[in-house]
C-alpha cells in the first residue's frame, strides 16, 4: 500500500491506461441564484484522478464544483449540472479503459428552471416540480465499450444490501459502497471505510484509511479483478 505522502515512489502500473473519473456534487438550478445540490466534496474522486496520473495513466477528470485544484497533469472538464456531466461522461467513454463515477449525481432536476431570481411571496407555499435525471451510470454501463466500470453508493443503512442490488441494477463491474451515515468517513471527511463488490462475487471490506490511500487500493483491485479469474 503506497504511503499518503504527495512524493509517493510512482509505480507506473497504469501507463497505457485512459481512465475517466467523475466526481464531487451536480447542480441543478432553481433559478440564476438558487440551485439543489449535496454533500460531495469531491475528495474520493479526485484522489483518484490523482492516483491513477500517479501510477502512469492518462487521465480525464469530470467534476462538478468543489473547492478542489485542478490536479497537476489530469485534463479537467468542469461542469455544473447532471446532463452536462452525463454528455461529458459519454463523450469520454470511449477512449477510456477504466471509468470510476465517484459522482454524487442529482437524481432530480427542477424540470423548469428560471431565466430570473424568483420574487419571494413569504405568504405563500413554494412548489417545485422535480423530473428524474438519467442515470450515466446505467447509461455507460449499457454501452459495453468493454471499459472496466466502478460504480459507488452512498447509503446511510443496509449498506450490503443496497450495494448488492446495486451492483447488479447499475450492471458495474466493480461497486464502491460507503456508509455515509457515520462521522468521520463518506461526505466531506479526509477519510472513507468501503465495501468493495465486484461483478464475480467477491466481497472486499476496506477498513477506514485516508481517501488518498483508499483511492490506490481501490485501483489496486481493479488491476486485480482486471488481471485474470477472481478469488
Ligand atoms: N449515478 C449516476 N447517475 C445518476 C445517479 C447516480 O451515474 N443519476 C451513479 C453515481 O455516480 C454512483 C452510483 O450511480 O456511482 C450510485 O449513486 P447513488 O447516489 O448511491 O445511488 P442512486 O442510483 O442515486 O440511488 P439511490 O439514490 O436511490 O440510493
Amino acid at each position: 500500500m503506497p504511503s499518503d505522502a504527495d512524493d509517493a515512489a510512482p509505480v507506473a502500473d497504469l501507463a497505457g491506461d485512459h481512465v475517466v473519473v467523475t466526481s464531487g456534487p451536480t447542480r441543478e438550478w432553481i433559478d440564476p441564484v438558487r440551485y439543489i445540490s449535496n454533500r460531495s466534496s469531491g475528495k474520493m474522486g479526485h484522489s483518484l484522478a490523482v492516483a491513477a496520473r500517479r501510477r502512469g495513466a492518462t487521465v480525464v477528470l469530470i467534476s462538478g464544483p468543489t473547492v478542489l485544484d485542478h490536479p497537476a497533469g489530469v485534463t479537467c472538464v468542469d461542469v455544473e449540472t447532471a446532463l452536462q456531466m452525463r454528455d461529458a461522461a459519454h463523450a469520454h467513454l470511449a477512449a477510456s479503459t477504466i471509468v470510476i463515477k465517484a459522482a454524487a449525481v442529482a437524481d432530480y432536476r427542477v424540470a423548469a428552471p428560471l431565466a430570473q431570481k424568483i420574487a419571494s411571496r413569504k405568504d405563500r407555499p413554494l412548489a417545485l416540480e422535480l423530473i428524474p435525471n438519467p442515470d450515466i451510470l446505467r447509461e455507460l454501463a449499457a454501452r459495453r465499450t468493454g471499459a472496466f466500470l466502478v460504480g459507488f453508493a452512498a447509503e446511510t443503512h443496509d449498506l450490503r444490501d443496497h450495494a448488492a442490488a446495486k451492483l447488479r441494477t447499475k450492471g458495474v463491474d466493480l461497486l464502491v459502497a460507503n456508509d455515509v451515515s457515520r462521522a468521520g468517513i463518506g461526505f466531506e471527511a479526509d477519510d472513507n471505510e468501503a465495501l468493495l463488490l465486484d461483478r464475480w462475487g467477491g466481497v472486499l471490506a476496506l477498513p477506514r484509511m485516508s481517501k488518498r490511500r483508499m483511492a490506490d487500493a481501490i485501483l489496486d483491485r481493479v488491476r486485480h479483478l482486471r488481471a485474470g479469474p477472481p478469488r
